[in-house]
């Protein structure tokens, strides 16, 4: 069972509205989804979204009694606003991202998450499309494979674990959890009684065979250009990689200019938001930029879990909440 962390401060962020009109980008099992409907009773409308097919009918059955007010649908909080659109909705009054793995996922073995089960190396949420942490690894090279586990596990020791699973797969591919776990740690050690060697490699595999920091990027900028005026964007995370995303781009999005005024070429990071790449928007010095801000950061310092809630849920310990809410007066800058 998963409980649903920061749930009273979640729901209380979301200011929600008898009729308005919601998005979940991350149903799982619908904890915060029935918060949701429940608290924009009776008419509110809740478009509820996730990548796993599994979390999806879990979560059907246990909003069932909500009716043709809940509505949910297999895609990428990417593609929100493909999605949104899908559903008739051209804007929204709240969007919820609770990003990662739910205990659900990393509970079930055949999953493939989790070193404490010996299981196929999937890891996909989406196990409908893909690649798995199996064909990742067999694919790329032993510096491709070391900057992953730095990167997304920051793990000082990647370039050692990537030399020992190159050596390792020239004789036999490594296709199950067990197989990795024990890998990992020959190539690094490990003390008994600590936090198990692989931990951060298996977290590192996690984040590049679901794309999750791709994904957590485009959906900032699909949820923000969805919301009404007024609309709130509350986002979960858990580890400092995501909630450093999601903090600089609330902050970038409420800031008037962050154009370095002694520069003489400029390239305005907020002009790269609707694009895949950065669009170089050169201003010369003394001129303003022209974007307008889209967001009002709520939450200047992240909201975490009570001692109260830590105790029921020790899952929540890295939890972290920031809140913007869309500007009243203000367009978006058009995409060019
Ligand atoms: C932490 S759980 C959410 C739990 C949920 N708030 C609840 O109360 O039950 C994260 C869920 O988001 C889904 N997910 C993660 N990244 C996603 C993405 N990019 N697009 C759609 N769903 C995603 C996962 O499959 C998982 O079910």
């Amino acid at each position: 069972m998963h409980i649903p962390v920061l749930y009273d401060a979640t729901l209380a962020a979301l200011n929600l509205r008898p009729a308005g009109r919601y998005i979940d980008g991350t149903l799982g099992w619908g904890g915060h989804s029935s918060g949701i409907l429940a608290g924009s009773g009776p008419a509110g409308q809740l478009l509820a979204i996730d990548q796993d097919p599994m979390a999806l009918a879990a979560a059907r059955e246990r909003l069932a009694s909500y009716g043709e007010r809940v509505t949910l649908m297999h895609g990428n909080y990417r593609q929100m606003a493909s999605l949104a659109a899908q559903h008739g909705w051209q804007q929204v009054d709240g969007i919820l991202l609770d990003i990662g793995v739910s205990s659900p996922q990393l509970d079930l073995p055949e999953r493939g998450f989790s070193f404490q089960y010996d299981a196929p190396l999937d890891m996909r949420m989406n196990p409908t499309q893909g690649e798995s942490a199996a064909d990742l690894i067999a694919r790329l090279n032993e510096t491709d494979l070391a900057n992953v586990i730095y990167e997304y596990g920051e793990e000082r020791l990647s370039r050692r674990i990537a030399r020992r699973i190159v050596e390792q797969r020239a004789k036999n591919p490594i296709t199950s959890t067990a197989q990795l776990a024990s890998l990992v740690r020959s190539a690094v050690g490990g003390q008994a009684g600590k936090t198990h060697p692989a931990t951060r490699t298996f977290q590192a595999l996690r984040i590049a065979v679901n794309d999750e920091l791709g994904a957590l990027r485009e959906g900032l900028a699909a949820a923000t250009k969805l919301l009404a005026p007024g609309g709130r964007l509350a986002v979960i995370t858990f580890h400092s990689l995501e909630d450093r995303i999601v903090k600089e781009w609330m902050r970038d999005q409420a800031s008037e200019c962050l154009i370095p005024a002694k520069l003489e070429i400029l390239a305005c990071p907020h002009s790269c938001a609707a694009k895949t790449g950065p669009r170089a928007c050169i201003y010369p010095v003394g001129r303003d930029c022209d974007y307008v801000p889209t967001l009002d950061v709520l939450s200047r310092k992240p909201i975490e879990a009570t001692p109260e809630e830590l105790k029921a849920n020790p899952r929540a310990r890295s939890a972290k909440l920031r809140v913007a809410e869309r500007r009243l007066t203000t367009a978006l800058a058009p995409e060019t």
